[in-house]
């Protein structure tokens, strides 16, 4: 029997455990926590991610702000702009913690606008000051994806010690984050990480080997099921628009899992969507929750 890895169950349950812990600051006196985003044009996904934020944002029972900025082919973000939000957010002594979402229109050079957060507001995790900290194994905030999935696997009692770990992808928002937390000694690493991606020659040998398969690529149905050990836990964090017209949305979402052919052969398994999704949002929300407390 494979077990289904519930995010969406977990992530509930975690939200839950968020609303009380604001309520009892509040009735301690102290604000509730308050998380702003930042979003930049109209991509799809991007906007059901934000919005997804917001309504966590009111489960936990944060304040919220969402800062649009408008950018077209024919009137394109200038960065500076963007840069001067950023600054306000860092400044705002009212928020807590905020968030750009990416992708960023591809005129904006992305990274310089990661580096432009203040490394204490940023509860995505992606400024090298909180990189360089989660590698090394200090106090900081780890970004959301690779901190929820570990999570999930904590409270599935799914341990990565002693496990082998195949990722792949290579990406600095999972695949990197993500092994240098499972490589980490404590109970919630010492695991041994092998990172891959979509070029590593004979692929499927390597995934094979995995006690724990995390697919992070971004290209759907890409782990099939010869490339997975029988018994084995498989992540998928691939989250892909692919066109449905049988869906309303015109859309399904699609991970980078085989899913039908892989599940029966695993031990474990993350659908697509309620899996790694809804822990991401839960991670961003302790994130932004730690960060209030330490202004208190
Ligand atoms: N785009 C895809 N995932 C993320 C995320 O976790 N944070 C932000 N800011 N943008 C994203």
């Amino acid at each position: 029997m494979t077990t289904i890895i519930d995010g969406k169950a977990t992530s509930a349950a975690i939200k839950a455990e968020i609303a009380e812990k604001v309520a009892e600051m509040t009735a301690a006196g102290m604000r509730a926590p308050h998380l702003a985003a930042i979003l930049v044009g109209h991509d799809g996904g991007s906007e059901t991610y934000v919005a997804n934020k917001i309504k966590a944002c009111a489960e936990c029972g944060f304040k919220s702000s969402l800062i649009r900025l408008e950018s077209t082919p024919e009137a394109p973000l200038a960065q500076e702009t963007l840069l001067e939000e950023v600054r306000k957010l860092n400044n705002d002594p009212e928020v807590d913690g905020f968030i750009v979402q990416l992708p960023l229109p591809r005129h904006i050079d992305e990274q310089a606008v990661i580096e432009a957060i203040d490394p204490e507001k940023d509860v995505d995790g992606f400024h090298p000051v909180n990189v360089g900290k989660q590698s090394v194994g200090l106090p900081c905030f780890h970004s959301a994806t690779p901190a929820g999935i570990v999570e999930l696997l904590s409270r599935y009692g799914i341990s990565p010690a002693g496990k082998k770990v195949v990722i792949v992808g290579r990406s600095n928002i999972v695949g990197k984050p993500l092994a240098a937390m499972l490589m980490q000694k404590g109970t919630k690493g010492d695991a041994t990480v092998t990172v891959c991606h979509s070029a590593t020659p004979d692929l499927a040998s390597i995934t094979r080997s995995a006690d724990i398969l995390v697919a992070a690529l971004g290209r759907p149905g890409f782990i099939t099921e010869d490339m997975v050990a029988p018994g084995a836990v498989v992540i998928d964090v691939g989250t892909t628009r692919v066109p449905d017209a049988t869906r309303k949305s015109g859309f399904r979402l699609s991970g980078d899992v085989d899913y039908e052919n892989v599940a029966p052969k695993c031990s474990a398994i993350t659908p697509v969507p309620g899996g790694v999704g809804p822990m991401t949002i839960v991670s961003l929300m302790l994130n932004t929750l730690e960060a209030a407390r330490r202004k208190s």
